[in-house]
């Protein structure tokens, strides 16, 4: 295990550890002479870095997605922690234990695995037991399933994050068809394959980035694919249950801006994408008020999917029952839209929460 952490790094203190390169640019000073802007992560967070000396020597000997060990000063900067590097070599992929650097989520994956098999084998229809099964026991499926993230950054975006993600909305379903009185084996079945196309469309052997099948095609068309696969060895499976899965597949981001080409048309693709819907964002709240970098002030920075600031609410009580002044006024970050915020809807039909813009998941 590595030591120290991102999240253990000390202000005005010296800071040296090893780290993964997200992003590196290599810009210009006034006087001409070359600067490394970058970002650097492990699993425990990121943090922006600046290297304003001796950049000629390293500046060539690393890329993103490479490992580096560095040595620098943690100080504030825009009221974020920020390093100034002033040492740093490249690292072999063999001096790291990569468990160190990506993000996973909190549960074992094994046991998260059985309790999913467990909602599973309880279906009561065995033609949607039997086709969610074909898929769980494809061993490709399953190796994939237990390590994919949910999404590039938004929500769930860590090792194991799909899996804890379907897992949670299995909870979820549970409660909601009791409470609806509708049809939980659909709901379960759209929980389990509503997704299963971002093993495929997202990489996430070193850095979380999108495939170029994931990039042309997005998850839903993915998992329909692997639905059809799986179907061809259920010739029993009845047409028109057929038709009702693909339907919560396509459906379940809800509206066409945010890449559904229908919309739910019957109450248990309604219901799957609200729960969808509400899972990933109290995930990503949740996320944003966890990983939040800045050091003053009782709210997260903005959030461009969430379309607003986050209040970190155990900050802002605990201020008070400590006897603190009332808090100052909110300093809202440059380029924050005014409120009421304008609708953000994304140029390019994707859901911000869910889906692979070109660029960037936000
Ligand atoms: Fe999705
Ligand atoms: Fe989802």
């Amino acid at each position: 295990m590595k030591s120290p952490y991102i999240k253990e790094a000390e202000i005005n203190r010296n800071f040296t550890t090893s780290l993964l390169v997200r992003s590196k640019e290599i810009r210009e000073k006034k006087t001409g002479e070359p600067y490394l802007s970058l970002s650097l992560s492990d699993r425990s967070g990121e943090i922006e870095a600046k290297m304003w000396d001796n950049v000629a020597e390293v500046m060539d000997t690393f890329e993103r997605d490479d490992f580096v060990k560095v040595k620098g000063l943690i100080q504030i900067y825009h009221n974020r922690p920020q390093l100034t590097i002033h040492k740093m070599r490249r690292l072999e992929d063999s001096e790291v234990d990569f468990a160190d650097y990506f993000p996973a989520a909190a549960r074992d994956p094994e046991e998260m695995w059985r309790e999913l098999r467990g909602f599973i084998s309880a279906m009561s229809d065995a033609h949607l037991r039997a086709l969610v099964e074909a898929a769980l026991d494809d061993p490709e499926i399953a190796a994939r399933f237990r390590k994919a993230p949910a999404a590039k950054q938004i929500h769930h975006a860590c090792l194991g994050g799909l899996l804890e993600h379907v897992l949670s909305l299995c909870q979820l379903c549970r409660f909601a068809a009791q409470h609806y009185q509708v049809d939980l084996d659909l709901l379960l079945a759209g929980a389990v394959l509503h997704d299963i196309g971002k093993i495929y469309e997202l990489s996430y052997d070193r850095s979380f980035g999108y495939t170029a099948e994931g990039q042309l095609l997005g998850h839903m068309v993915i998992g329909l694919r692997i639905v059809a696969d799986k179907l061809a060895g259920l010739p029993d499976f009845p047409p028109r249950l057929r038709t009702l899965v693909e339907h919560l597949i396509v459906s379940h981001h809800g509206r066409y801006e945010f890449g559904s080409p229908k919309l739910p048309q019957f109450p248990e693709a309604l219901l799957f994408h609200y729960l969808d819907d509400m899972d990933s964002k109290m995930e990503c709240m949740r996320s944003l008020v966890e990983h939040d970098r800045q050091v003053e002030g009782y709210f997260t920075g903005f959030n461009a999917s969430l379309e607003r600031m986050v209040l970190k609410k155990a900050k802002f009580m605990s201020a008070e029952s400590n006897g603190q002044p009332s808090p100052p006024p909110v300093q809202v970050p440059e380029n924050t839209p005014a409120s009421p915020a304008p609708k953000l809807l994304p140029k390019d039909a994707s859901h911000p929460l869910f889906a692979a813009p070109a660029s960037e998941d936000s």
